[in-house]
């Protein structure tokens, strides 16, 4: 594999692991709020970021590539409410995305064609990543301050279940 190749799809690896810990952290945080739905929609969100993960790794080894892991940055944080949770969300898959992008050009301008393949699946999963933020963020929008509505979104949030995703080459 080319070399900028290969280390930006290590470093992708590295991305999808901070998400990981991005939303479990997010989890902790509406949990400790008495969010319990949007807490069960951020482990989720946690679970789909550790298989994201997983599935680059996994084609790193099929391609015989190393992978080269670093250090997570704490993602610990405050947020000023589940408004503020959600558009955090849509801020950082928003840079996911254009990271994805970067990915899948580095892939084309290398020729690497089986790259480029593999990565369209990531390219597609943004579209539904930043789109399920932003209709949380409509929705909250519109619940404003109003207690019950809030706690009807949360409720919502919590018939989330996490569905492992069908990444090619992850068994
Ligand atoms: Fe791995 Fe939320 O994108």
């Amino acid at each position: 594999m080319n070399q900028e190749l290969s280390q930006a799809m290590s470093d992708q690896i590295n991305k999808e692991y901070y998400s990981a810990f991005l939303y479990l952290s997010m989890a902790n945080w509406c949990s400790a709020e008495g969010f319990k739905g949007a807490s069960n929609w951020m482990y989720a969100q946690y679970q789909e970021e550790l298989a994201h993960a997983q599935g680059l790794y996994q084609y790193m080894q099929m391609r015989s590539e190393p992978v080269n892991f670093k250090s997570i940055d704490d993602p610990s944080g405050s947020w000023d409410n589940l408004l503020d949770v959600f558009k955090k969300t849509l801020a950082h898959e928003q840079f996911v995305t254009e990271s994805i992008n970067n990915l899948a050009s580095v892939a084309m301008r290398a020729n690497d064609h089986a790259a480029y393949i593999f990565l369209q699946w990531y390219v597609t999963e943004q579209v539904e990543e930043e789109g399920n933020a932003n209709d949380l963020i409509d929705k909250l929008t519109l619940a404003a301050d109003n207690t019950n509505a809030l706690l009807n979104i949360d409720d919502q949030l919590a018939a989330r279940v996490f569905a492992a995703p069908v990444i090619p080459y992850l068994e």
